[in-house]
């Protein structure tokens, strides 16, 4: 079902087969010895040319957990495209050695290029602004185990909404869900782009709303997805100055939110999430950060074929 496959947007797989997954990782979830060796002599490649913590490592931990290996770089001036090499010889030299590619890349589209030179499948963690869709399959399995179902939900999405690819990624996979509103908490010049708003939603019949004022709908939200301005996306750094505090969830602005509302966010926080609601129990983003290893571990187990 899985295999001989790529991931490089949200579209790529049917609900079936995310609901598959999601499946397979509550069961690893519920028994921590599920699926362990069943990558055994597997080795995954992930080949970062941008910052990462959570994605790169969560994709470590994963492999290892599932008994394979794992080799890459994090760093892309310590491998040959320091040397000039073109993503396109990276990829089919690094298809040799390993059995699956992770990658991110600051351009947009870079993924969907390498996926057409991989002889292994391809996971696209991360092009520019573009998309995110293991972030997205993490996001939806959160919401999924935290709400009991994906679907008849008011989710609000704050911060930069204009650069921040996880957003993108979201939204689109959430069009393709029954009942669900958006709400696009941004200042002007950080909205979403108009090919999520009128290309896929209005298309989708999906509701949604731009404002600019979180104060005003956080009473209304089931989910909250809080982003960080997107510093390294930005042409102007005085323009990212004045925008990068715009909203900063704090005690005061939860006054007004629902007891059950689930706060969502992709991190690295920097100053949008106050750390005194750490401890709400509204506060989901680090149980986000695990349920993005336990999907990243059916992913890879599923598109190596051993499950
Ligand atoms: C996100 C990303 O890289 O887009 N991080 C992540 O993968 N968890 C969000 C971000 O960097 O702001």
């Amino acid at each position: 079902m899985f295999t001989k496959r790529h991931l490089v947007e949200p579209g790529d797989f049917t609900l079936e087969e995310m609901d598959r997954l999601f499946d397979l990782a509550q069961q690893i979830e519920q028994d921590q010895g599920y699926l362990r060796e069943s990558c055994r002599g597997h080795i995954l490649a992930t080949l970062f040319f941008e910052p990462s913590t959570r994605t790169r490592l969560s994709f470590e931990s994963a492999m290892l957990r599932l008994g394979g290996a794992c080799l890459g770089f994090s760093e892309p001036n310590s491998s040959s495209v320091a040397k000039g090499e073109s993503l396109a010889d990276t990829i089919r030299t690094v298809s040799c050695y390993a059995d699956i590619i992770v990658m991110r890349n600051p351009k947009e589209g870079a993924s969907l290029l390498a996926s057409r030179y991989a002889t292994v499948p391809v996971i696209n963690a991360g092009d520019g602004g573009h998309h995110h869709p293991t972030q997205t399959l993490t996001d939806l399995l959160t919401i999924r185990q935290l709400k009991g179902s994906i679907g008849q939900l008011t989710v609000g999405f704050c911060g930069d909404l204009k650069f921040g690819r996880t957003v993108h990624s979201l939204a689109k996979a959430l069009a393709r869900y029954p009942g669900i509103s958006m709400l696009f908490i941004s200042p002007q010049e950080l909205q979403v782009p108009t090919y999520i708003t009128e290309g896929i939603l209005k298309k989708a019949g999906v509701s949604y709303k731009e404002t600019h004022s979180l104060e005003q709908v956080i009473g209304t939200l089931d989910v909250l997805y809080m982003t960080r301005v997107q510093r390294e996306r930005f042409f102007n750094e005085e323009e990212y100055i004045r925008l990068k505090d715009s909203y900063i969830l704090n005690r005061e602005k939860m006054k007004q939110a629902k007891d059950d509302l689930t706060i969502l966010h992709p991190l690295p926080r920097v100053n949008e999430i106050a750390p005194e609601l750490d401890n709400d129990p509204r506060a989901s983003y680090f149980k986000q950060a695990k349920y993005g290893m336990y999907v990243r571990m059916a992913l890879l187990a599923s598109m190596l074929g051993r499950c």
